[in-house]
């Protein structure tokens, strides 16, 4: 099962990508996530992209295709993944078309931008897993703390309400097109087009997908 989770940024496809992972037992492949690590790590990749994401901006197509074809090709992902993240403008679907990965489900989570901005200022992360929480729509059972690891909990350096509305801004002009780009493709019968009301609470959410899913 090969899933494209698409939507604004705060539309939910963190959360989303947490409950389908443990249900379907398929990897969950954050491009958001991976570029994070990297500034971790201090590595090279890291370096090219810390100031860009900081400004909300998009890192080159360049890049980031070449670190999703890697991942896709190891093991765990012979039997499925979730891209999160994962295209955000047509030239990144156009190469995975011009590569052959062929994707089965694409998801398009529905959030009106006002409702995001409020979403992200409540947001808290673990980054080492990718768990995400909301202080009050989806909080964590101890403050401040993941359920799994009892590590801290943390607020990304995006989350600014006017980095935020760049980030808005930055989807309607250039992954939006990706919505016309998939009903196409749902229209010549190559995936499946699903789109969902991504304002419904989380675990209404999560229902759906699984109705849908099977
Ligand atoms: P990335 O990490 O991918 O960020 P994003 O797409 O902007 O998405 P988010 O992770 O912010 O939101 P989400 O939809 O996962 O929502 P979440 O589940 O957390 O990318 C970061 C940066 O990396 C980019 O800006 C760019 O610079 C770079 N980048 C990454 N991929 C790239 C690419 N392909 N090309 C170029 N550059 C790339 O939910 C948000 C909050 O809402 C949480 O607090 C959650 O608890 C809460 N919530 C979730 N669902 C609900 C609900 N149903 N009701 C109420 N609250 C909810």
């Amino acid at each position: 099962m090969r899933i494209i989770l698409l939507g604004a940024p705060g539309a939910g496809k963190g959360t989303q990508a947490q409950f389908l992972m443990n249900k379907y037992g398929i990897p969950q492949i954050s491009t958001g996530d991976m570029l994070r690590a990297a500034i971790k790590e201090g590595s090279a990749l890291g370096l090219a992209a810390k100031q860009v994401m900081d400004a909300g901006q998009l890192v080159s197509d360049d890049l980031i295709i070449g670190l999703v074809k890697e991942r896709i090709s190891k093991e765990d992902c012979a039997k499925g993944f979730l891209l999160d993240g994962f295209p955000r403008t047509i030239p990144q679907a156009d190469a995975m078309k011009a590569n052959g990965v062929v994707v089965d489900h694409v998801i398009e989570f529905d959030v009106p931008d006002d409702v995001i901005v409020e979403r992200m200022s409540g947001r808290r992360v673990h980054p080492a897993s990718g768990r995400v929480y909301h202080v009050s729509y989806n909080p964590p059972k101890v403050e401040g703390k993941d359920d799994l690891t009892g590590e801290d909990l943390v607020i990304r350096e995006d989350d600014k309400e006017e980095t935020v509305r760049k980030r808005l801004g930055i989807y309607h002009e250039q992954t939006e097109l990706l919505v016309g780009y998939y009903r196409q493709e749902a229209e010549q019968g190559r995936t499946q087009y699903h789109h969902m009301m991504g304002t419904l609470p989380v675990e209404q959410v999560s229902a759906q997908l699984e109705a849908l899913l099977g």
